[in-house]
């Protein structure tokens, strides 16, 4: 890190640090020696990384954006890894459930973009800040079955290029990390046991740390360079392509 650059970025808060890329975000970058928030609801798997990590906890829903600056009391952030998301259901949408609907927008799109909005100005006024959001290979392109996390992920990706218009000349970075098939506890709700044995068994896909590792170094790299949009695919995994179905009569 040359210390005109990332070197100045010191204080990190990474939502949805309680499992998956976020829990182990935190790890590599305390590992990194930076300062590191970490935001869950919960409490028992915050301590535990607390104390495995020195990571601060700050227990918050990440759409209680009252609470979470409760939580931080007032510390200046530097860098904001808006990481928490949900896939609550993975199903075509005609039979997706509202609530799923609202959570998915909620907590993937609209809870992220509140954040922005309420730590901004400090950095702004620091001239000095990183803007991170964990999007998806579902945000670049069609996946069956994945309609509103898709169009959640893409509104981050659209919100992502608009905020980077928006802060030309503030010296921020806005970086949006879009990976596809990660080994993590999302699916949880979305896939039974045998769906989940079948998503992974036999698959190489990314691990968490792989996504954290690629976050870490997109932070570390000198401040007069910003990774814009970092796809990151498993090297077995492509998207694209069309899907026809017969006449159905
Ligand atoms: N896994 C993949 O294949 C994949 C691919 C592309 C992008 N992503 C994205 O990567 C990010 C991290 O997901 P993951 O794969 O690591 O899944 P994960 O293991 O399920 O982790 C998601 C984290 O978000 C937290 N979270 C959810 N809702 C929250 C809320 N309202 N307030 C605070 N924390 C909340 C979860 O905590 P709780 O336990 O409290 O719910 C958990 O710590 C998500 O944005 C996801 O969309 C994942």
């Amino acid at each position: 890190m040359s210390e005109t650059g990332a070197a100045a970025l010191k204080t990190v808060l990474v939502t949805g640090a309680t499992s998956g890329i976020g829990e182990a975000t935190v790890r590599s970058l305390r590992a990194g020696g930076y300062k590191v928030y970490a935001l869950g609801r919960n409490v028992g798997a915050l301590d535990a990384l607390a104390a495995d990590t020195g990571a601060l906890p700050v227990v918050a829903d990440v759409c209680d954006t009252d609470a979470v600056l409760a939580g931080l009391a007032g510390a200046d952030i530097d860098v904001l890894v808006n990481n928490a998301g949900v896939l609550p259901a993975r199903v075509p949408f005609q039979e997706l459930e509202p609530a799923a609907i609202d959570a998915m927008l909620d907590v993937n799109l609209k809870a992220p973009i509140q954040l922005t909005r309420a730590l901004l100005p400090g950095m702004i006024s620091r001239r000095r800040g990183h803007l991170i959001y964990i999007g998806s290979s579902a945000g670049q392109a069609a996946f069956p079955a994945m309609s509103v996390y898709g169009t959640g992920k893409a509104g981050l990706s659209m919100f992502c290029d608009n905020l980077r218009l928006d802060l030309l000349g503030t010296g921020l970075r806005v970086s949006e990390i879009a990976p596809g098939r990660v080994q993590t506890k999302l699916y949880r709700t979305a896939l039974d046991a045998k769906g989940l044995f079948e998503f992974y068994d036999g698959y190489r896909p990314l691990t968490p740390e792989d996504v954290a590792a690629a976050i870490a170094h997109v932070i570390a790299l000198p401040a007069h360079v910003d990774v814009a949009r970092l796809e990151l695919f498993p090297t077995d995994q492509a998207s694209g392509g069309g899907l026809m179905v017969k006449d159905p009569g």
